[in-house]
């Protein structure tokens, strides 16, 4: 059952597309990324070595690249398509009247 938790000042509409974005929810660093209509939420820490993703890039498959090594990481579901055997970990997004909320265990 997740908690779901608010991001205060933020709404769908005022989320800038194709950036990413660092929150702090619930004592986690998370990155927040707005693509076409959708929401992804996922760990804003690196699962290779900790380095801070939102500082990295998209690529042209809109998948996050890590700024460190360059790893790449769908935001959809973490799959690490560059194929070094990572899984970022992803969170569970709801938009309720305009707003955006993650769900966390
Ligand atoms: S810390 Fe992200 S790829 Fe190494």
């Amino acid at each position: 059952m997740y908690n779901w938790h608010k991001i205060e000042g933020l709404t769908i509409d005022t989320l800038q597309a194709e950036k990413m974005q660092e929150y702090a929810l619930a004592g986690k660093r998370i990155g927040i990324l707005k693509l076409n209509d959708a929401v992804y939420a996922f760990s804003a820490t690196c699962p290779h070595t900790s380095a801070p993703l939102c500082e990295g890039w998209l690529d042209a498959q809109k998948r996050i690249v890590c700024p460190l090594h360059k790893y790449r990481f769908d935001p959809s579901n973490g799959r690490n398509t560059s194929g070094e055997g990572y899984k970022l970990k992803t969170y569970p997004v709801e938009i309720r009247n305009n707003e955006i909320y993650i769900g966390i265990l």
